[in-house]
């Protein structure tokens, strides 16, 4: 990993640290949402591999959810920790979206999840191992994540766009065969 060797200054939880973790639970319960959505989805078994990665990246991404939210708690200890969740989600909602562009959401969360990691990482290095331990676990969960919506983006959409030329229709390749 890059940020091996890499220790910097730390000094305690800081402002920018905080909003790093914020981000991140925030990717996190967004990235569970899609999911958990793509499990209920009638056409998920039409994409080789995305019920398997969706079941299993909406259980870890919920815990990494749960897990980044006691450290946002710790930090704010003696205050109202009660409106954690609420800030960590903000105004967002899912919607209906179409497979596509519900993957193409996932994608861009989960590289926002493993760049915001990846900085709480090179901050906490040697510094709190409590954070830079859930963080480096996330971080590796979250680039598995990345990489198989990557694969199930361009595979996927091949394997789709094999099944439509053979004159199965499939929501997955709209706008694709115009
Ligand atoms: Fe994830």
């Amino acid at each position: 990993m890059g940020f091996i060797g890499r220790q910097q200054e730390y000094d305690g939880p800081s402002a920018y640290l905080l909003s790093l973790l914020l981000a991140a639970a925030r990717n996190e319960l967004i990235t569970s949402a899609i999911y958990s959505q793509l499990v209920k989805s009638a056409d998920i078994e039409r994409i080789p591999g995305l019920l398997g990665l969706s079941q299993m990246a909406c259980s870890e991404d919920r815990d990494h959810y749960h897990g980044i939210v006691e450290c946002i708690d710790r930090f704010k200890a003696g205050q109202d920790s009660h409106s954690t969740h609420a800030t960590v989600l903000g105004s967002w909602q899912l919607g209906s979206q179409k497979l596509e562009n519900l993957l193409r959401v996932l994608r861009q969360m989960e590289a926002s999840s493993v760049k915001a990691y990846r900085e709480i990482c090179q901050i906490t290095l040697g510094c709190d191992y409590r954070i830079f331990d859930l963080s480096y676990r996330n971080l590796n969960n979250n680039m598995e994540h990345q990489s198989k919506v990557d694969d199930i983006l361009t595979k996927g959409l091949l394997h789709s766009l094999t099944l439509a030329r053979e004159g199965c229709s499939n929501d997955f390749v709209e706008g694709y065969m115009a």
